[in-house]
């Protein structure tokens, strides 16, 4: 397989070495966060590590998951839709049949949870709302709640190279490249706690509903927290990881939480693999 030259800076910066003998080059100068990441075990002297094994192919359904109904794209809102209140422990009611400006404006104003007294803002989520592969993470952190964006701190920053890595953007592109990046929490939990059970559950709604409107070709479950809800198991990610899982009949493979990676980058190989089981996903979805 060849790589352009950025694809190989980025695999550089998420610190996975080259893989193939004609691809092997000096390792970068500068030290950066992900230069810093130990570098894998090599063979022999001199001889790259074999590439980490893209898993082969068994669907896990989930068998909990219902089948998705076809949704259409939702209508162009004339007017903002009043914001939908709950009052605290209760969920809006509808919003698996809301469109994108009805579930937005439900969203800013929830406090189906304790989380929505503590919270700057409800952080939504961001990219094509249309996109061909939608990433879920978390929950917001400190600076995704001040700035009302998912992922912008130093993991946001990881998953943005590693997005790259498979030229793929959060940005405005071309729509191919976009991507949809939501949280299983739409709030922050205080002091980044991990969230808690009922609080995954009153946000849950708002995840699948904004699944069902993306349509995603594939899902890209990152962590613990974004795997365990979506699949409804608390299997760990190292059992799940590797295979492709499908939820509301859409394809996911789960692969660890970039926080994760900043810690382990070791595992930034496995991250790799589970890019490309992604990648090869998206492609066959045609
Ligand atoms: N971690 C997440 O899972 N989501 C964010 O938005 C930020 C950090």
């Amino acid at each position: 397989m060849r790589w352009t030259e950025r694809q190989r800076a980025m695999l550089r910066e998420m610190g996975v070495p080259p893989f193939w003998p004609e691809e092997a080059e000096a390792p970068a100068e500068t030290v950066t966060e992900s230069a810093a990441a130990p570098v894998l075990p090599v063979a022999a002297a001199g001889a790259p590590v074999a590439p980490p094994a893209v898993p082969q192919r068994p669907v896990a359904a989930t068998p909990a998951a219902p089948a998705r109904a076809p949704i259409g794209r939702p209508p162009a809102m004339a007017d903002k839709p009043a914001p939908i209140e709950a009052p605290l422990g209760a969920r809006p009611a509808g919003v698996d049949t809301m469109d994108w400006a009805a579930l937005r404006t439900t969203v800013a104003s929830c406090h189906a949870c304790s989380l929505g007294a503590s919270r700057k803002q409800a952080v939504f989520g961001v990219g094509h709302e249309q996109a061909d592969w939608m990433i879920v993470g978390e929950a917001p952190g400190e600076q995704e709640d001040r700035e009302g964006e998912p992922f912008v701190g130093r993991a946001g920053q990881l998953l943005d190279r590693m997005l790259h890595a498979i030229d793929l953007t959060r940005g405005e592109d071309a729509p191919a490249r976009q991507v949809f990046i939501a949280n299983v929490l739409k709030c922050r939990p205080p002091a980044n706690r991990n969230p808690q059970p009922q609080e995954v559950s009153q946000c849950e709604p708002y995840l699948l509903r904004q699944m069902a409107l993306v349509q995603p070709k594939v899902v890209l479950a990152m962590g613990r927290f974004a795997v365990q809800s979506l699949l409804k198991t608390s299997e760990p990610i190292g059992k799940l990881r590797g295979r492709v899982h499908t939820v509301q009949g859409v394809p996911v493979v789960v692969t660890y939480h970039p926080a994760y990676l900043l810690r382990n980058p070791a595992d930034k190989a496995l991250a790799w693999a589970d890019l490309c089981l992604a990648r090869e996903v998206r492609a066959e979805a045609g």
